[in-house]
């Protein structure tokens, strides 16, 4: 970040704009008055998580505290897992009992042992007691996103491994915070991008290490998703947290879905860093008109305070010259779409739908993508090995968004069963959180640039092949 940047931040900071009040949610997390290099030079970070593996664990005890939407999910992910004998689910706790009543018979459908209950209902602080590693090994956690870290740093103290729902944490020092616990304790702490195992993404990444796409230089990716009924609904969100974080919050508040895949395809943190970044909203439009047109009048009453712009668009530039455009709506009518766009020296793909271009030269004018028997070639050759091998599990478990959910937790039980390291570090989690982090203060900037900082005391400059290419 250039000097000019840090002073306009420093008083950004010191006047109160990233002070607790502003980022929201009733627990308020705090951001000091660092710039995003400093404070990580400052917090002695040593890179010391990556390729971590730790004893084998025969049966993984799993805890999971958060048991709505996501956490009844995760349950069902793990219930392949639970029948084969690799994991175990010894305690679950969440602050709404009827969700408690409902995973623990969900869960009853396929473990004999019935899950320890912890009810919050009346302690929102009750699920500290299910981090206790006598009883448990690995943290779940499926809570609304101000929970994440205070929860991920809790267990990690506590001797437990921990597997977060994204982001991993939305400010900077609590990103901090997390990285630094994980290698103070040395426990995993994953991020559980399902979107980094969908089989599109899997089989782009594949044909990226095959060398098919040439020397990348761009990518596009997103989170596109009309969430507008969702977000006002009184139920489907506890408290319609997320509500919440669109009036108190603006900037690229969901990250990881689209950047996660791309950062694994220019391999990010595995010989590419992410450098800086530019980020813009546009105006809001679409969620309060909603609110304002809702037949409810709590709601009426929000329409004035949505703060989050409509769409963020993110230009993020790597240490390598490539360029990322990220974007973030969830306010607009308009279908799904991750992008999942990625262009190099030797193909081009789009998602939604899947498409494909192979460069044939420069005298090739059939500007045309594959047609269905070229893609199905490239399909048939390239799809992710992983994929195929999980083949027959997969469609035993095609629940969780078409298999990747399963594929995920697949992959990080069989990890610790295996006392491996997992595919994704908490580096990768904690970097594709802070890209959310720093599109805020570019945005609060006036769209200004960004350093992004490095979190991994150089190791992202050692070039490694991505680990969801190992077998298990
Ligand atoms: N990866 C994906 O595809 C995906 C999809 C949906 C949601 N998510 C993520 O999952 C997380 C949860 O989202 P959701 O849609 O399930 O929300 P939700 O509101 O349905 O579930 C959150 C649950 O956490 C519980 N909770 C809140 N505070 C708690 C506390 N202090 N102790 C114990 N329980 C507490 C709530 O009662 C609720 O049941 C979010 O981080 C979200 O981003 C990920």
């Amino acid at each position: 970040m250039r000097r000019k940047d840090f002073i306009k931040l420093s008083s950004l900071f010191g006047g109160g704009l990233f002070s607790g009040a502003s980022y929201g949610g009733n627990r308020n997390p705090k951001s000091s008055n660092l710039h995003p290099s400093e404070a990580i030079n400052n917090a002695g970070i040593q890179g010391s998580m990556f390729d971590y593996s730790d004893a084998p664990i025969e049966k993984v005890r799993v805890a999971i505290v958060g048991l709505g939407n996501r956490g009844s999910t995760l349950i069902e992910m793990l219930s392949w897992l639970v029948r084969h004998g690799h994991a175990e689910i010894v305690a679950i706790c969440d602050v709404q009992t009827p969700y408690i009543d409902r995973a623990e018979e969900s869960i009853a459908k396929f473990q004999t042992s019935a899950p320890r209950r912890v009810d919050g209902s009346s302690d929102e602080n009750a699920w500290k007691t299910i981090c206790r590693s006598e009883e448990a090994d690995l943290l779940v956690i499926a809570t609304p996103w101000r929970w994440h870290a205070p929860m991920a740093i809790f267990a990690m103290g506590q001797g437990l491994h921990v597997a977060t729902e994204v982001p991993t944490a939305y400010t900077i020092e609590e990103n901090l915070e997390i990285l630094k616990t994980a290698e103070k304790t040395n426990r995993h702490c994953i991020m559980l991008e399902n979107c980094c195992y969908n089989e599109e993404e899997l089989f782009v990444l594949n044909m990226v290490k095959e060398g098919a796409f040439g020397d990348l230089t761009h990518a596009e990716c997103a989170y596109i998703h009309d969430l507008r009924q969702l977000l006002m609904d009184e139920k489907y969100y506890h408290n319609r947290w997320r509500l919440q974080q669109h009036l108190e919050r603006d900037g690229n508040l969901y990250t990881t879905h689209g950047l996660g895949p791309v950062c694994m395809y220019m391999d990010i943190l595995r010989g590419d860093n992410l450098s800086h970044l530019i980020s813009m909203s546009s105006n809001e439009a679409s969620l309060s008109k909603a609110l304002r047109e809702s037949e409810d009048p709590s709601l009426n009453a929000l329409a004035n305070q949505v703060k989050c712009g409509d769409v963020n668009t993110t230009l993020i530039k790597t240490e390598q010259g490539r360029s990322i455009m990220l974007q973030f709506d969830v306010h607009t009518g308009r279908p799904y779409n991750r992008l999942n766009k990625l262009s190099g020296s030797g193909a081009t793909h789009y998602g939604y739908p899947s498409r494909l271009y192979k460069d044939h030269g420069p005298t090739w004018n059939m500007h045309k993508w594959e047609d269905e028997e070229g893609y199905k070639e490239h399909k048939e050759k390239y799809t992710h090995p992983m994929w195929s091998r999980l083949q027959a599990q997969i469609s035993e478990n095609d629940q969780g968004h078409g298999g990747m959910d399963f594929v995920m937790i697949y992959r990080l039980i069989r990890a610790l069963n295996k006392g491996v390291s997992l595919d994704l570090n908490v580096y990768d989690g904690v970097l594709w959180s802070l890209v959310g982090a720093l599109s805020e203060q570019s945005v609060a900037l006036g769209n200004e640039k960004v350093h992004v900082p490095d979190i991994t005391n150089g190791a992202w400059k050692t070039p490694r092949i991505h680990p969801v290419f190992r077998e298990f």
